[in-house]
């Protein structure tokens, strides 16, 4: 069983992230979404919101889960046995953020990080992108599941309240 984790803050999940969640658990046995619970971000969404966004929009896909994790991603991979951390790219910034990440959890344990070039479609898709032009009230449709976005406007609206 070879088993990957898909980590990041998911607030909220975007269509660009569920592409590369989608492609892969193509090329591993089992992958398993790690949302990171105690980040210091402020978030627009909660852990248990984010966990059940997530699970909705990844039960299509039967070898993906999805669990809160808290502390070092490396640490996290070893309890549940990850061989690997898939990261999407998509352009030379994620890179840049990225690479530094990848070297440092490679220095602290054997997990390897395999990075998936980004979909063209989604390369300006971004979780801040979509809760500022969702605020501002601008169309996230197609950029996000449709779930998700109902969720945001109303969020966004209480918020405004
Ligand atoms: O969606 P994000 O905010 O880019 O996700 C970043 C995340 C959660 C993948 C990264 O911050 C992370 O792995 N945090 C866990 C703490 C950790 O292991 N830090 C050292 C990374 S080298």
């Amino acid at each position: 069983m070879r088993r990957a984790v898909c980590p990041g803050s998911f607030d909220p999940v975007t269509n660009g992230h569920l592409d590369i969640v989608g492609r892969a658990a193509k090329l591993f046995d089992e992958v398993v979404v790690a949302v990171g619970v105690n980040m210091s971000k402020n978030r627009l969404f909660t852990p248990d919101e984010r966990i059940a966004m997530l699970r909705e929009a990844t039960s299509g896909i039967a070898n993906v889960r999805v669990s809160g994790f808290d502390g070092l991603i490396v640490d996290f991979c070893r309890e549940i046995e990850a061989v690997a951390i898939v990261k999407g790219l998509r352009g030379a910034g994620d890179y840049e953020y990225e690479l530094p990440m990848a070297q440092m959890n490679s220095h602290l344990t054997a997990v390897e990080t395999v990075f998936l070039p980004g979909a063209v479609g989604n390369a300006f898709v971004s979780s801040s992108l979509i809760r500022e032009v969702a605020a501002l009230g601008g169309d996230v449709r197609g950029l996000v599941p449709e779930p998700v976005r109902e969720q945001l406007v109303s969020r966004l609206a209480e918020r405004r309240a």
